[in-house]
């Protein structure tokens, strides 16, 4: 066995110290020295040995063209949930590490647990490691998800050795670690989720993982600001970073991989929080779209989720205020967008909303991060502000996509033609948006932001002429 103690790295300037202190000798910062385990090393399996003081006579490795690497057998482990597979870029990678955030009571453990309980099911071997709960809660919620997450087996650990132990002996396929803020290692002497644990445990796991080729899953908790919490060296060590979300009293839950090694990271997997555990919504257009009001503040958005195309409901409401400075709440989308929104509108599009506290929210609980949500922002705030359903006769609700410039034009965003079939499928007919060459059927495009709010202002916009 090798000696092992730690030190302090200070994050900033690098300086090494053998006691921490609260104020770094290199560079005096605060509060700046992170612990790390030295090794010292004799053979070491090199993925862990590589510090900065140790350059003795190793013999140089021998690089080799491209074209000769072996490429490994890319055989993706199914999950046995369409939308989570769909996500990952087509499943488990054998040896990947996943970390899957989210904020406390989303379903990242329903979700994790009905992963493994499909694999069990296709006859992988599976390991459930539970650092939060007890096997008893487990088996709680296993329960509800049926027999194959019964057949799990689970262990209730928080000891960072005995977990890699435990792997290196079942070597199962798939392992869930929940979470991985509740690992600890002996052999630092920081909590259990401070920086230097939880970085200690993602490195000691991915080696043992790369080692058995196991596919494993960390799950991880968010900070209020919706970052995963821990450092962010954990999202630059793992090969793909998974983001649940949802409102926890709303039953729809999305998930969108932030960083994939493996896949494209702008695919959006939809699922609805049942009794039975999680259900996969395999064409949201239709649920949204279906739930949109035909009320005044009410527009439908033709965003794009990665490959496929989505209806989300945009609604806003504008009511007068005294607070000064009035409030700007946004749910699903981001405030600053909100913000430069709010001022175009109200420096080109002649709509002004200074006295008034304006709410913006993308219904069921979906985030849109597409500048071409712009215009539905910008419409559904003017049509709240106005009292002004932007509905057509037959009560069916506006639907529009675009980004707005700074200078109030309409800009082009990228796959038009899919956003307004998608639209069309549904019976949204025209849809408003930006100019284009070759402008698809059905698309009745503006150039500026106020061209399009004298389109819909027109006697309401029942007197836009339907594309046939
Ligand atoms: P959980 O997976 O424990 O969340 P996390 O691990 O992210 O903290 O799920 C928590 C919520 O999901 C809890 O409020 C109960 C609810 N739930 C259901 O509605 N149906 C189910 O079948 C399960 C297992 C949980
Ligand atoms: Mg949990």
């Amino acid at each position: 066995m090798a000696k092992q103690r730690s030190k302090y790295v200070c994050r900033d300037c690098g300086h090494e110290a053998l006691m921490w202190s609260g104020q770094c000798a290199g560079c005096s910062e605060w509060n700046t020295l992170d612990e790390v385990v030295v090794r010292a090393t004799g053979k070491g399996s090199g993925v862990e040995g590589g510090g900065f003081g140790g350059r003795t006579s190793a013999a140089p490795a021998r690089a080799i063209p491209l074209r000769d690497v072996e490429s490994p057998r890319e055989e993706r482990l199914g999950t046995g949930i369409g939308e989570l597979d769909r996500v990952l870029g087509g499943g488990l990678v054998p040896g990947s590490l996943v970390l899957l955030g989210g904020s406390p009571g989303i379903g990242k453990s329903t979700i994790t647990s009905m992963a493994l309980g499909n694999m069990a099911a296709a006859g992988r071997q599976v390991l459930y490691v539970t650092g939060e709960e007890s096997t008893a809660q487990v088996r709680m919620r296993a329960k509800r998800l049926g027999a194959g997450a019964l057949a799990v087996p689970a262990l209730a650990e928080t000891d960072l050795a005995t977990v890699v132990a435990s792997i290196e002996a079942e070597r199962p396929d798939a392992c869930v670690l929940d979470s991985v803020q509740t690992l600890h290692s002996a052999e630092l002497s920081s909590a259990p989720g401070s920086v230097a644990q939880v970085r200690e445990a993602a490195n000691a796991l991915m080696e043992v993982a790369k080692r058995n080729g196991t596919a494993l899953i960390l799950v991880g908790h968010v900070t209020k600001e919706g970052a995963v919490a821990g450092p962010r060296v954990l999202e630059h060590l793992v090969d793909c970073v998974l983001l649940f979300e949802g409102e926890r009293e709303r039953s729809y839950r999305t998930l969108r991989a932030l960083k994939n090694r493996f896949g494209a990271t702008s695919e959006l997997g939809v699922f609805e929080m049942r009794s039975g555990g999680l259900v996969e919504v395999e064409d949201p257009s239709a649920r949204f779209v279906g739930e949109a009001t035909a009320a005044a503040g009410s527009v439908v958005l033709c965003a794009m989720e990665g490959t496929r195309p989505l209806l989300v409901e945009v609604q806003a409401l504008v009511a007068p205020t005294e607070v000064v400075p009035p409030r700007r709440v946004a749910n699903g989308i981001d405030r600053n967008r909100l913000a430069m929104i709010l001022a175009v509108l109200s420096r080109h599009g002649g709509v002004g909303v200074g006295s008034a506290d304006v709410f913006v929210n993308v219904a069921g609980g979906v985030r849109v991060d597409e500048p071409g949500a712009d215009l539905a922002i910008a419409l559904a705030v003017a049509s709240a502000q106005r009292n002004e359903p932007l509905s057509d006769s037959a009560g069916k609700p506006l639907a529009c996509f675009g980004e707005i410039g700074l200078t109030g034009e309409l800009r082009y965003v990228a796959h038009a033609e899919r956003r307004v079939a998608e639209a069309l499928k549904f019976g949204l007919n025209p849809v408003m948006g930006p100019r284009i060459h070759d402008a698809p059927h059905g698309l009745e495009t503006s150039a500026t932001l106020r061209a399009a709010l004298g389109v819909v202002r027109r006697g309401g916009r029942g007197s836009i002429a339907r594309v046939a």
